[in-house]
Order: C-alpha cells, then structure tokens, then sequence
C-alpha cells in the first residue's frame, strides 16, 4: 500500500534536517510577536499618557539606547540560531545512505539511482521512493538554466546549477508521499515542475528498487504489442529511453516503469490511460512550451500505446 499524500509544508516536518528548519522558523515568528506587542503596547500607552510637555532629553536618550541594544541582542540570537541550523542541516550523514543524483530539466526532474554496481544504476522521472528512516545524499545539478530542488516537509531549498553538482542530505522519519517543487523561476512551466518523494518502510523501498533495476515489462497483450510498435516507430524513441528496447534517448523522461509513477508531465495529469492518451496526443495542451511535440496518431494506435506504457509497472 503507498503512504498517504502528506500536505506539502514547511510547518509540517517529517525528518531532522525539516524540523531543524521549522523550529528556526519558529523562534523568528514567536520572537517577532514579541517584538510586536511590545512596540503596540509602548505606542498605546504613549496614546494614553499623552502629555503636553517634551520628554527630557535624557530620558529620550535611555529609550533609545535600550531599545537599539534589545535589536542587537535580538539579531544576534538569530544569527546564532541561523548557523547553528545551517551546520546541522548540512552536517552529512552518510553511513547507509541512498544515493541518487538529481538533475534539473525543462520542466522536469532526472532521478539517477546510484549503486556501486553499474547494472543496479537506473533512471527513473518526477518521483522517488527513500526508505522511512535512513539518509539519502542527493547530488544536485541541472542540464539547461537554473532550478532549485524543494521537498519543504524535508529540506530547505537547494539551487540546481548547471554544470555544477552540489551535495545534500535528508531523511524522512515519517512515510508519507511528500509533495516538492521547482523553487527557482526556470522559464514558461517553472510553475509544473513538480515531484514526489514516497518515503515508505524498507521492505516495501527493496520491492521498488528491485522492480526498477528490471527492464521493461514484456507485453502482455497483443494491443500492448501493437502499443510498442507504435512507441517504436514513432519519434518517441528519438527522446525517451525504455530499457530492454532499442530505445535509449535520454533527452526525455525515462519510460521503463512510466506505468509504476502517479503522474504524467512532473505532476501536471494523473497517470491513467485516458490522460496519457491526451497527452501524447498534444503535450503543449497540458504544459504549453514544454520540448515534447504534439503527434499525430490515429486512436487505435494511441489506445495501443496508452495500454503499453500503462503496463510498464
Ligand atoms: Cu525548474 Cu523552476
């Protein structure tokens, strides 16, 4: 069974390195209330006991002075609490920890599963699992502008640079399907650049890992079969990869488990087979200016194609 959706918040921490954050933001919030009412209550009682005759100098001057010393004070416990937080986010963690290289696209994102055996390595798009409790090192960088990696139930942000590859780590202590974004304007679709991170217990982590390590699925059916042709003879191979075909593009998402993932577009439809069918049909309906072109296939062929990359579990 797959974690429930976990509402997308900062305020709603699901591991170490998000509670961290959230608890910064809490010290900044509470202490600006304080802040706050004391300048009210000052100014109501000023309001209040308003006279006709000016302050003494000097008293004016005690007034002033305190209250620049409390700003300094109050800055100065929040920048101690900004670089205490800093150093504990990025402390890394690294004993057992999941590695996955990630890589900003427009409009999309590119997950790389990292293993020291090379045929363990995969790809996979817009969605992916961490087991509940163990760290996972994601090495960020982007291959066109700049985008910036956010899951806030689990991290602060992280810019995605191109040519340039930084490291972070994170940890779910909770399962849930965890909802993050393109943080960084990257262009027409920076707003449908979204992801899914399934945190899920370990058993259920190794089930998916391995399915994901497989190549695709055999057709089961003739209209599957129909369905691969299809994808085959079509431009589609010209950009997506569907590992054990001779399609091996990597300038589009990974299509090997496409069937396994929630969503079409890096969160723009729901996967199902009337939205795919939609969607090959003409992408620029759904997501106007993404790379992918609209294709002119009749509907038996795009119910074919629809059904095969359904099947790709
Ligand atoms: Cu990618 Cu905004």
């Amino acid at each position: 069974m797959s974690p429930a959706t976990v509402a997308q918040s900062v305020l709603d921490a699901a591991g170490p390195q998000a509670a961290a954050i959230e608890g910064l933001w809490w010290l900044i919030f509470w202490i600006s209330v304080g802040v706050f009412a004391v300048v009210m209550a000052f100014l109501a009682w000023a309001v209040v006991h308003r006279r006709d005759r000016p302050t003494s100098d000097s008293s004016l001057t005690r007034w002033v002075i305190g209250g620049a010393g409390a700003t300094v004070v109050i800055l100065f416990v929040w920048l101690v609490a900004s670089v205490w937080v800093g150093r504990a986010v990025a402390s890394p963690q690294m004993s057992d920890a999941v590695t996955i290289n990630i890589t900003g696209r427009q409009w999309w994102w590119q997950f790389e599963y990292v293993d020291t055996l090379p045929s363990n390595r995969f790809r996979t798009a817009n969605e992916i699992h961490i087991p509940v409790g163990r760290p996972v090192v994601v090495n960020v960088t982007s291959r066109d502008v700049i985008h910036s990696f956010w899951v806030p139930n689990l991290h602060g942000k992280r810019d995605l640079i191109p040519g340039y590859t930084t490291a972070l780590w994170f940890q779910a202590d909770q399962p849930g399907r965890y909802r993050g974004q393109c943080a960084e304007f990257c262009g027409y679709q920076h707003a449908n650049m979204a992801m899914y991170v399934i945190a899920e217990p370990d058993n259920d982590f190794q089930a998916w890992l391995s399915a994901q390590r497989q190549p695709a699925a055999e057709p089961g059916t003739e209209r599957q079969r129909r369905g691969r042709e299809v994808f085959l003879a079509a431009t589609c191979p010209q950009c997506h990869s569907i590992r054990g075909t001779l399609a091996g593009a990597s300038f589009g998402p990974d299509l090997t488990h496409v069937g396994s993932r929630s969503t079409i577009g890096a969160g723009v439809l729901p996967n199902t087979a009337e939205n795919l069918i939609r969607w090959v049909r003409n992408p620029q309906d759904f997501k106007p200016g993404n790379k992918m072109p609209a294709h002119d296939l009749n509907d038996a062929d795009l119910q074919a194609l629809a059904d095969y990359l359904g099947s790709l579990k």
